[in-house]
């Protein structure tokens, strides 16, 4: 493919992302994939290269652009060459007057008085950086010292004790340590959410979002001899966990919730748990490194539902606790009603409980949990609390 035509491909699926975004439909990574499935005259420099600047337009533009032509139009101001691309043979239509770059941006006007006030205004660049990809060590099987040899560029992770750090856009799908199961994709932000949990060998832990179990097989790898339950709404996310358990050689139990009954369907559990995580559904706004256009997704009514989710699953996970058990709320998530404000309501409406320090290396006290940040502690944003039950 022609450079032109590339610029082409990359308005092509811009366009098919801004209506997923605004149908909250699939992310932009499976759109890339699926424009590419039937276009077999590219090749995988091309794919590369239409990806990069899909994603590179997405990074410099805060609100959802008005369509792909747009959101490309916008990378001609960082690189002036794009400019004669236009009119060319298979590129995109000529430029017109008034066809101008919208400046970039960083945060929604909207977002920014939601975020907590420690993600102040130098640490916003941060949030859209491209992110490494990280590696969490089944602790149970292997070990950090022995594996990171057997990847190149590895480092170990500053915080979590059980991460290999790898360059953006590192592939290990391949790797025999993958597939044997001594290692998992995981953000190291991730991680310290499982290693906030301090799960114990002989605990009854609920993993109550458990989604595709990233967190699940992190505790069961920390604590073997733990019973883990992993529950979800979403039966296509919970349905990737038993493969991914199996290849873990990790035994965790899942079930299916159908909301609004799932204090019904986990009676058996009522008051019985040690620990429960409550890895809420939130705005994501942690990962938009990531998944740059989840800024792109979020509306101010979607936020407002999200949090009624997080509260009424909150009071779900109280009702799960044994007296003496702890509760760990986690949200990948940097704007404070979703974290310290929520956490600060439920302390407010449960006077049984009190919120410990969730004892993992880095983040900032943030009300009455911590706050890890991509500025700050290089991971993916995350909220988490820990929270006790009175015996
Ligand atoms: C942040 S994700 C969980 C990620 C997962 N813990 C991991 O580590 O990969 C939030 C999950 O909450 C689930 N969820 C939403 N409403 C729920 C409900 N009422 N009960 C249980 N899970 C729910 C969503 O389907 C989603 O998978």
């Amino acid at each position: 493919m022609t450079p032109a035509a590339r610029l082409q491909a990359a308005i092509e699926v811009l366009d098919e992302v801004i209506a997923s975004a605004r149908d909250d439909g699939p992310p932009a990574d499976t759109i890339v994939t699926r424009y590419f499935k039937h276009r077999r005259y590219a090749g995988s420099k091309d794919r590369r290269a239409v990806r990069e600047l899909v994603f590179r337009a997405i990074r410099r533009s805060a609100e959802r652009a008005a369509n792909g032509r747009a959101a490309i139009v916008g990378l001609t101001q960082d690189e002036p060459e794009f400019v004669e691309l236009f009119g060319q043979p298979r590129g995109p239509e000529p430029l017109v007057d008034g066809e101008d770059a919208a400046p970039a941006a960083t945060i929604p006007e909207w977002i920014k008085p939601e975020l907590s006030p420690l993600v102040a205004e130098p640490e916003w660049p941060a949030l859209l950086e491209r992110a490494p990809l990280d590696l969490r060590v089944n602790v149970a099987r292997s070990s950090r010292d022995e594996l990171l040899p057997q990847f190149e560029n590895a480092t170990p992770t500053p915080l979590s004790p059980w991460g290999i750090r790898l360059p953006p856009d590192s592939r290990v799908d391949d790797h025999p340590a993958f597939a044997a199961g001594l290692v998992e994709v995981q953000d190291e932000g991730s991680q310290l959410i499982a290693l906030a949990c301090e799960p114990h060998d002989r605990d009854k832990i609920l993993d109550l979002c458990a989604g595709a179990g990233g967190k699940a097989l992190a505790l069961a790898a920390a604590a073997p001899g733990a019973t883990i339950l992993a529950t979800d709404s979403n039966r296509a996310r919970l349905s990737k966990l038993p493969p991914r358990a199996a290849r873990a050689a990790a035994v965790i139990e899942p079930r299916l919730l159908n909301p609004p009954a799932e204090l019904d369907e986990l009676a058996d559990w009522r008051e019985a748990a040690d620990l429960v995580l409550v890895d809420a559904p939130c705005s994501g706004s942690g990962t938009w490194r990531r998944n740059p256009e989840g800024r792109w997704r979020l509306t101010p009514e979607r936020l407002d539902r999200l949090i009624g989710t997080q509260k009424r699953l909150l009071g779900i996970a109280a009702e799960l606790v044994k007296p003496g058990g702890r509760m760990v709320y986690a949200v990948c998530s940097l704007l404070s009603r979703e974290g310290a404000g929520q956490i600060a309501a439920f302390l407010d409406s449960h006077s049984s409980w009190i919120s410990e320090d969730p004892a993992i290396a880095g983040g900032r006290s943030d009300g009455a949990g911590r706050l890890l940040t991509p500025g700050h502690d290089g991971t993916d944003g995350f909220f988490v609390a820990r929270l006790k039950r009175a015996c």
